[in-house]
């Protein structure tokens, strides 16, 4: 009875169901990926009712491959894409529109209007954000702005806003409420409203100010809840009935918590569709001067909350996918690997994907993609090796800016994600960075973190020693590069960069 945790992690890419024992370790697991819509140039959407539909499907699919029953699940954990922005009618449990996915930069205009005169810093001081297309609240405010009848239903309170956890959690709880059961949960976790350009960090509350000039009814706002809390439990109907909702993360605060990132100091990087570098700094939030985000790391229940400086970087993994989906360079992801080692070297051709904008620490969201350095020599492989070295180059800026901001040099990077089995890459990251980098044995620290996060608030896990003491490392590799060959090619970056300004 009880032995087990399920994490769902609803990410960019897919949904998946991860099952945990006491010890930290992987008892099973169930993915789905959903598709991605870009129907406009900068424009990223998903289909909500299928992120939903997907979730359920992952879960009962994990209970099944590992012959379990709900009742061997203590509680569950939800982890998931921050910022993407969901807003539903609560009467019909219909999404008014697609899900805005973080990805997406139709709010340029909007963003660069609401900076006026104070500029891009203008909230940051209160939400810890730059203004900036990535986070929720211009997203919100667009479709107010552009679906048919969507604002007057806010200011009615028929609308509700969240991110993707928000729209999970209400749905698993009920959704609209069927047979005459009450609705759903209209919560959120500390962390993810941290990304939304709403909440106010000291506070850990909406903002009224910002949420007025931002034009977003505060009616339609999910209430902020701790990280770790029982929140309510799984609706009748569905694989998981009954089982309690004690965990909510943002994706990436996740990895940390999982990572064991639980002291001041201590970090994760995660290589995923972006990378994410998150320093836990602590109680007290540390005001970024080189271009990171201040955000929540975790609140577990009653316990203040702990912050972390964040260096977001929009596109990493999603890169290579590009390089299969759109280019046809490669049949599947994996594949990468291969084609950048038939080269020596990336034979003078830097790729800046900077598709999105720039994200930390340059925040340029009139930054365009390019390839620098070509030749004739150039071939494939020269491109392969590049779109893979663009990963490393993207942490090395946001590790200096880490580094910078908290005076502390970096001894060793933690890394999880879908990446870290790239050998080649973890390799070149070490080399550029000049430290070791860690992979543990369990690198599923997303939902990981989101199960611990479960598992304390039922007692399931007692305290974060638990947690430090299921950490193990699996892999460490170590720089090889001499100094002026990683200086020599950090610099060509730096150069190539620069060609991407000034072009949206
Ligand atoms: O901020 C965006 C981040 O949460 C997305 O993570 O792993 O779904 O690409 P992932």
């Amino acid at each position: 009875m009880n032995q087990f945790i399920a994490a769902i992690d609803q990410g960019t890419t897919s949904s998946r169901c991860i099952i945990f024992d006491h010890d930290g370790r992987i008892v099973s697991l169930a993915q789905k990926e959903h598709r991605q819509f870009l129907p406009r140039s900068g424009w990223v959407e998903h289909d909500p009712e299928e992120l939903w539909l997907n979730t359920r499907e992952v879960g009962a699919a994990a209970l099944a491959k590992a012959d379990l029953r709900r009742s061997d699940i203590a509680a569950i954990g939800l982890t998931n894409q921050r910022e993407t922005t969901v807003v539903w009618d609560r009467t019909t449990g219909k999404p008014v529109y697609n899900a805005i996915v973080w990805q997406d930069t139709r709010t340029d205009r909007l963003v660069e209007e609401l900076a006026g005169d104070a500029g891009p810093d203008r909230y940051r001081e209160v939400t810890g954000l730059p203004l900036s297309t990535y986070f929720a609240g211009p997203k919100v405010r667009w479709i107010l702005d552009n679906v048919d009848g969507a604002r007057e239903r806010a200011e009615a309170g028929d609308l509700a806003f969240g991110t993707v956890d928000s729209w999970i959690l209400w749905n698993l709880t009920g959704g609209v409420g069927e047979e005459g059961q009450p609705p759903g949960l209209h919560i959120t976790d500390v962390t993810n409203a941290s990304r939304t350009l709403l909440m106010n960090l000291g506070t850990q509350q909406w903002d009224p100010e910002i949420c007025a000039e931002l034009g977003i009814p505060e009616s339609m706002l999910p209430e902020i809840h701790s990280s770790s809390e029982v929140y309510g439990h799984a609706r009748e109907r569905g694989p998981l009935a009954g089982v309690p909702i004690a965990g909510i993360l943002g994706d990436q605060q996740a990895a940390t918590f999982g990572q064991g990132c639980l002291s001041p100091g201590e970090a994760k990087n995660t290589y995923g569709t972006g990378n994410f570098l998150l320093l836990n700094t602590g109680t007290t939030p540390v005001r970024s001067e080189h271009g990171l985000i201040t955000t929540v790391c975790y609140r577990i229940g009653d316990a203040p909350a702990v912050y972390a400086l964040e260096g977001s970087v929009a596109v990493t993994g999603s890169l290579v996918q590009w390089l299969r989906d759109n280019l046809g360079l490669i049949r599947s992801a994996d594949e990468i690997e291969a084609l950048a080692a038939s080269v020596p070297d990336n034979g003078g051709a830097y790729f800046v994907p900077a598709f999105s904008g720039l994200f930390a620490p340059r925040w340029r969201p009139d930054a365009r993609g390019v390839i620098a350095g070509l030749t004739r020599f150039v071939e494939k492989g020269h491109l392969a090796r590049a779109a893979l070295e663009a990963t490393a180059y993207q942490t090395r800026e946001v590790i200096e800016a880490m580094n910078a901001d908290s005076g502390v040099d970096l001894r060793t990077l933690k890394v999880d994600g879908g990446m870290v089995a790239n050998d080649l890459l973890m390799q070149f990251q070490s080399d550029i960075l000049g430290v070791p980098v860690v992979r543990p044995t369990v690198s599923e620290t997303t939902a990981l973190g989101a199960a611990y996060a479960a598992g304390l608030a039922v007692g399931f896990w007692e305290d974060e020693e638990d947690i430090r003491r299921n950490w193990t490392a699996d892999r460490t590799w170590e720089p090889a590069m001499p100094v002026d060959e990683r200086e020599r090619l950090f610099g060509e970056w730096n150069k190539a960069v620069e060609r991407t300004y000034d072009w949206a």
